[in-house]
């Protein structure tokens, strides 16, 4: 039921707050400590290299999942689209581990990988929203979301959820194997602060609509810029944009920019830059003068500790590794209002299925 909402997608990003305290509660112990099935960390333990394959907006989070397991629990981490994937011949690692990402569970793409991957005996875990789904049914272990129903076409409430577990699966595994920066790595005291700072963002949402009026309403493109985590989330803003408002929206490396792309800007294409990452503020700053100075109009999305006094939205700041659970939300909201001032059914985009059940 969407209440007093006018559409789920806005309850769902409203609802991304308490989703986070909701997995803290179920996956961490009285003392933060991560409660996750011994088994499944032995099986991840015993491999050499973890394999996410996901769709859309769950493998933009598979990226994000990649770095949290590479920093905390140091072990090799590949992420794969799962329609790509199910049909090229990868040289495998010798003891592969494999994480499915799927909120509905039914992802026809993703479940041919997984047919593959039980065919060939390795082990597997499903991360889903939805109980004795397909993926979560046929896969060695599941995880659940706990997110409550996603109704809206365009996911929202998923991804940061997927992101939330993924980091307390890599802070287990990390300690698990004796990581010291996993055991430092405070998790329930940072998924608190993420929930926190989602509220502090949504709360802004009548200035997120004042700026998809000024950035985004009149325009056929935009792109979204970043580098590293950041990139990975400027993929998932511009899918957001693109999937909604129809905006042909690109995310992109901004380090890439200057080697073709730039060729794209015109005089007010909107360049949206994500910068929490210290090593590359600076740099994705000057990618943004560099478009700047070609007539981009440029809005900024950053965390606080590296905000200056010209940037658009600030975003409260967390550790470096979870950004994306807060530097998405603008991006969600963006869209959201893009795509609701012109008019359109913002939770049914045309030509899109909520669960894609085809390959
Ligand atoms: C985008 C979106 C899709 C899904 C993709 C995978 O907003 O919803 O890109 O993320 O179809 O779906 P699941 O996660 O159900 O496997």
């Amino acid at each position: 039921d969407k209440g007093t909402y006018p559409f789920y997608m806005l309850k769902e990003i409203d609802e991304q707050p308490n989703v986070m305290r909701q997995l803290a509660s179920v996956y961490l112990a009285e003392n933060g400590n991560p409660v996750i099935d011994p088994e499944l960390l032995e099986a991840m333990q015993a491999a050499d290299r973890i394999y996410i394959v996901g769709a859309g907006t769950s493998y933009h989070a598979g990226l994000v999942g990649a770095r949290l397991l590479e920093n905390l629990a140091h072990v090799p981490t590949e992420v794969h689209v799962s329609s790509e994937f199910a049909y090229e011949n990868p040289i495998l690692s010798d003891n592969p581990f494999f994480i499915f990402l799927s909120q509905s569970g039914e992802t026809a793409d993703s479940r041919e990988v997984l047919v593959n991957v039980n065919n060939s005996g390795y082990p597997s875990l499903t991360i889903t929203n939805v109980q004795n789904s397909t993926l979560s049914r046929e896969a060695t272990y599941t995880l659940l979301l706990h997110a409550g129903p996603e109704i809206a076409v365009a996911s929202t409430k998923a991804y940061t959820a997927q992101i939330a577990l993924e980091a307390i699966l890599a802070k287990a595994l990390g300690e698990v194997e004796g990581q010291i920066v996993a055991q430092n790595f405070d998790i329930r005291q940072q998924l608190g602060l993420v929930a926190t700072g989602m509220q502090a963002i949504i709360d802004e949402k009548q200035e997120l609509e004042k700026l998809s009026n000024d950035y985004l309403m009149d325009t056929a493109r935009a792109f979204y810029i970043g580098r590293g985590i950041d990139y990975t989330v400027s993929l998932e803003a511009a899918l957001k944009l693109k999937e909604i408002s129809y905006v042909q929206a690109e995310g992109f490396a901004s380090g890439e920019l200057k080697h073709g792309t730039i060729a794209l800007i015109e005089d007010g294409t909107p360049v949206i830059g994500i910068i929490t990452q210290e090593k590359t503020a600076g740099l994705t700053r000057s990618n943004l003068v560099e478009t700047k100075s070609r007539g981009a109009h440029i809005m900024t999305i950053v965390r606080q500790g590296l905000a200056q006094p010209d940037d658009t939205i600030v975003i409260p700041d967390v550790e470096e590794l979870l950004t994306p659970l807060l530097s998405v939300v603008p991006a969600q909201l963006l869209a959201y209002y893009t795509s609701l001032n012109k008019g359109l059914d913002v939770d049914k985009p045309r030509n899109l299925a909520k669960s894609v059940t085809v390959e």
